[in-house]
């Protein structure tokens, strides 16, 4: 890439002789139909990027493809490259487990690995910039695209998405962290609805992951679809030019979502396009994807003096420089890509694996016992090798997907295993229902699949009723009622609320949607040949009444108590929720030792180091994950129950052990006080080492917090 000053010059120099179509034309992205992710699609968008009414493609793939639309900007007066845009997000070609699965694994190596090898897939297929990652905090499994999220914890969330920007840029992709901002708050988790969170709520959960994202160099930005208190984001000044542009500085190029600058009217805060395209712009919007409105409305609106034509350049301005950024104006049909590119099947082998959560294991069902004979395989997800690659598969080939059905029968060859679907996963007939019981009947054990349908979560796919679809429960019960051991795997993009299944089954394991590799993941951890390592990215809950529900609330006046009437709880549901955040069982056995903090007190510059000891008491190799909380019991604003600070994982061949370390500062401490500026207060803050949120297992120590050095302001 050429120096900043010969860059600056090269643009101003294009920039000089552009008339008002052609500087629209470089904020204007249309949908080519390769797929389709949104309501509405271009038929001309050939003809549109000829005239040179369009500076960037998404949806488009196919090196040839891609290539001769690449041309036909060429060919255009000025001949200014186009970029292609995508949505990569969990694989493209190969398919690894959707992001709350691979945030299970909770390993920011893993993350940034698959990343860097859908990167390489996608840039090789033509593709020079994906929509992701999401670093939405999801709280509200109602919501369909909590199945895209890393979850509830904005320090997770954070970890995820800089873990992915390393990856897709390391494997050759520019990013765009999306949704800015409160998308994941959609009131009652109704998709696209209004949201109206605090100022607080922004700063200490929703805002954080994008901050993160900024940092890790994250190269655009996507204004969530939603309002945020009466202001669409696509629109919000404050928010998108204010904090993103003014106060953290980012200067690349904001993105709108799909159509969303037109929305605005459907908002009802623009009148027309031309009114939507002066809020976008005026907001900081650079490039309308798949709106029309700047194509329709901006230069209306710059001839009405609704915005000036010098807005205009300076997202033009921004947009060239992505373009200069990307190596666009010196290779602009992407000659110097690979587009040798090869599947990593074992890569999508281990996210995989590494995804399953054993939720319970009652009577050790898990590994199976080397001596079964015979399988029941039953549940309309057992041998549905589509279903397993996800509501947002990328251009993953159904076909090639491993169904769990093939990855037992192929791990077990000695072992006979029947299948019957029983039911379809949501159609309303039960005649399948005698055939799966007999089978079962028949059965040493059964391995009942149930869950969603991939397209129940992503995008547009809110539920109200968080349960197993059609008569999905009708087969569980009559499989249970044969009193045969069950082990049933859930595959869904959601925590599903399913007390009574949970009750009954004595093995339960989630297993969202795995991708490609799904069903040789699962057989890895039945046979017990890999341990089972994921941990819940998201509490579980036992009721949709409890949403949203999290690891860290705040206390109340009146603390939760079950037992107690004048408490902060339900009289017709327990407070706790199925699992909590963190959760997972493994095949091995760990003994923990005590934690050990070097310090005491932590002051500015300081850095506290926390050390536990962990062994493998069994013969499976694992890898243990231990999490790092805080509490301040006593602030100037009330403080979270518990906040994650921290993530350590040890590898533990059998018999091995390990030390966990995790470190503190007085930044991890450090809170939006009363006056929502960061605010570091001396006093007593609680660390909590443990396996999980729950209360069993956590350590606890005490250390002091003093100001010096570095006043009271962090
Ligand atoms: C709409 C979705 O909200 C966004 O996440 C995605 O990147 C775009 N469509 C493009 O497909």
């Amino acid at each position: 890439m050429p120096g900043i000053e010969a860059l600056a010059e090269r643009i101003d120099t294009l920039m000089a002789e552009m008339t008002l179509a052609e500087k629209v034309g470089q904020l204007t992205m249309l949908a080519a139909p390769s797929t389709v992710t949104g309501p509405y699609l271009s038929d001309d968008y050939r003809e549109e990027i000829a005239a040179g009414r369009v500076g960037s493609v998404l949806n488009l793939y196919g090196p040839e493809k891609v290539r001769e639309v690449r041309k036909l900007a060429l060919g255009t007066r000025l001949g200014i490259p186009l970029f292609t845009g995508l949505d990569v997000l969990h694989g493209h070609r190969t398919v690894f487990p959707i992001p709350l699965g691979e945030a299970a694994a909770m390993s920011p190596d893993l993350w940034r690995r698959t990343a860097e090898a859908a990167a390489r897939d996608a840039a090789a297929d033509g593709c020079d910039l994906t929509f992701a990652p999401m670093v939405d905090v999801a709280r509200d499994p109602r919501w369909g695209r909590i199945a895209e999220s890393a979850g509830e914890d904005p320090w997770l969330a954070s970890r995820f998405g800089e873990a992915k920007i390393a990856g897709f840029h390391g494997g050759g992709l520019a990013t765009c962290a999306k949704h800015f901002v409160a998308y994941g708050a959609v009131s009652a988790g109704r998709e696209y609805a209004e949201t109206d969170v605090s100022e607080r709520a922004l700063a200490e959960v929703y805002l954080p992951p994008f901050k993160a994202a900024l940092e890790a160099g994250v190269v655009t930005f996507m204004p969530a679809f939603t309002d945020l208190a009466g202001l669409p984001m696509t629109a919000h000044v404050a928010l998108l030019r204010g904090l993103l542009r003014e106060r953290w500085g980012f200067d690349g190029v904001i993105i709108s979502d799909y159509g969303s600058t037109g929305e605005l009217l459907e908002h009802g805060i623009a009148g027309d396009l031309a009114e939507a395209a002066a809020l976008a712009l005026e907001a900081g919007v650079d490039v309308d994807m798949m709106g029309g409105a700047y194509i329709k409305g901006l230069p209306i609106a710059v001839e009405r003096g609704l915005v000036s034509e010098a807005l205009v350049d300076e997202a033009v301005r921004r947009v060239l420089t992505l373009k200069a950024r990307l190596g666009l104006f010196d290779d602009p049909t992407r000659e110097s890509v690979a587009s040798n590119w090869q599947p990593d099947l074992s890569l999508a082998r281990e996210a995989a694996r590494r995804s399953i959560v054993l939720l319970t294991n009652g009577p050790g069902l898990v590994p199976l016992a080397p001596d079964l004979r015979r399988i029941a395989l039953l549940g309309p997800l057992a041998d549905a090798p589509e279903q397993m690659l996800g509501p947002w598969a990328g251009i993953g080939d159904p076909r090639t997907a491993v169904a769990i059905r093939a990855g037992l029968q192929a791990a077990l060859p000695e072992v006979t295993i029947e299948h019957a679907a029983g039911v379809e996963i949501s159609g309303g007939d039960d005649s399948g229902i005698p055939a799966a019981v007999a089978l079962a009947e028949n059965a040493d054990l059964v391995v009942l699949c149930l869950g969603e349908e991939r397209g129940m979560s992503g995008e547009a796919a809110s539920r109200a009723s968080i349960d197993l679809p059609g008569l999905q429960r009708e087969l569980a019960e009559a499989i249970f009622a044969t009193g045969k051991p069950v082990v049933v795997l859930l595959s869904s993009g959601r925590p599903l609320v399913l007390p009574w299944l949970f009750d009954q089954a004595a093995a339960v394991l989630a297993t969202w949607f795995l991708g490609h590799e799904a069903g040789n993941a699962v057989a890895d951890v039945l046979t017990g040949r890999a341990d089972t390592v994921g941990r819940l990215p998201v509490t579980w809950p036992r009721s949709a009444g409890q949403i949203p529900i999290h690891l860290g609330p705040r206390p109340t006046g009146r603390p939760t108590d079950d037992r107690t009437h004048y408490t902060s709880r339900w009289i017709d549901t327990p407070s706790a929720p199925q699992f909590p955040f963190g959760w997972g069982l493994s095949l091995a056995r760990l003994r923990v030792g005590q934690m050990r903090v070097d310090r005491h007190v932590l002051s500015s510059g300081t850095t506290l180091r926390i050390e536990v000891d962990a062994a493998n008491e069994s013969e499976f190799a694992t890898e243990a994950t231990l999490f790092l909380f805080i509490r301040d019991p006593l602030a100037s604003v009330t403080r979270p129950l518990l906040e994650l600070r921290g993530l350590a994982k040890l590898e533990l061949p059998a018999g091995g052990s390990g030390v966990a370390h995790f470190s503190l500062t007085t930044e991890d401490v450090t809170f939006p006080g009363v006056d929502l500026r960061p605010s570091l207060e001396p006093g007593l803050v609680r660390i909590f080492v443990g396996p999980s949120a729950g209360q069993e297992g956590l350590q606890a120590a005490d250390i002091q917090v003093e100001l010096g050095g570095g006043g009271t302001s962090a």
